[in-house]
């Protein structure tokens, strides 16, 4: 039985990465979206692959969420690399202080013993606030650590479930509604078809900046965030996808 199981995830595993595009792909059992212990497996996969990854003076930006959060539990020193430092990718975006960028990069350092750098930056911001705080000397030193991070490690949500836990302004949620976001990473919100419909203000990473990274790793399951992850995958730069075995097998099953 666990060879069959073993055999039938790796059949998961071809058929996401011709699906999706991604060249490298990691399916562990069960549904995240009901056990916790499959978050941390997804996490324990993500660890396994930095290992493989991450060179010494490597820069690694990691991004908020509960999926994010278990990562950081599951971390352990990256055996072949040191001096690696830890960085959040973007500023607040409206999560609960253990969901945020900031907290995970802390803690994934703490266990990884590296270091880390963070990134203070009041949430929401105006956009007033917004251009005097990317003149800081402060602010610039970590933004130029963030953008040229060699790996980036990061979460996908569904677009509503994120924008509500974020307790996001009416006005935006009609946006969402009318634009039809699917899914969000990063702050980005994207429709099916992979197009940006709205973007949290803040400072940090910005999508372009994806395309000079070495590696972004996406790790993302649960059969709720099937088709989240297809519409992040329409556009969105990976070279790694690790998720569940609910999510892939619903995302097989979608046309
Ligand atoms: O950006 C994506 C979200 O932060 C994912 O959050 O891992 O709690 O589902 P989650």
């Amino acid at each position: 039985q666990f060879m069959g199981e073993i055999m039938g995830l790796s059949v998961l595993e071809k058929g996401i990465k011709d699906k999706l595009q991604v060249e490298n792909v990691v399916v562990v059992p069960g549904n995240s979206d009901d056990y916790e212990w499959v978050k941390q497996e997804m996490g324990k996969a993500c660890v396994s692959f930095l290992k493989k990854v991450t060179q010494s003076n490597a820069t690694i930006a990691v991004t908020g969420g509960t999926t994010m959060a278990s990562v950081a539990n599951v971390m352990t020193p990256l055996e072949k690399a040191d001096n690696y430092l830890f960085v959040p990718a973007r500023g607040g975006i409206g999560e609960k202080v253990e969901n945020q960028a900031n907290t995970i990069a802390a803690k994934m350092s703490r266990e990884a013993e590296g270091d880390y750098r963070l990134l203070y930056v009041p949430d929401p911001l105006s956009e007033i606030s917004y251009q005097n705080i990317i003149q800081e000397p402060s602010i610039i030193e970590i933004l130029q650590l963030i953008k040229n991070a060699n790996i980036v490690l990061h979460g996908i949500g569904d677009a509503l479930t994120m924008a509500e836990r974020r307790k996001t302004s009416s006005e935006v949620m009609g946006i969402l509604r009318d634009k039809k976001a699917v899914s969000e990473a990063f702050g980005y919100y994207f429709d099916q078809e992979g197009n940006v419909v709205h973007k949290v203000r803040t400072v940090g990473l910005q999508l372009e900046d994806l395309e000079t990274m070495e590696y972004v790793i996406t790790v993302a399951g649960g059969k709720s965030k099937a088709k989240a992850i297809e519409s992040y995958f329409k556009h969105g730069k990976s070279n790694m996808l690790i998720t569940d075995e609910a999510a892939a097998e619903q995302i097989l099953r979608d046309s």
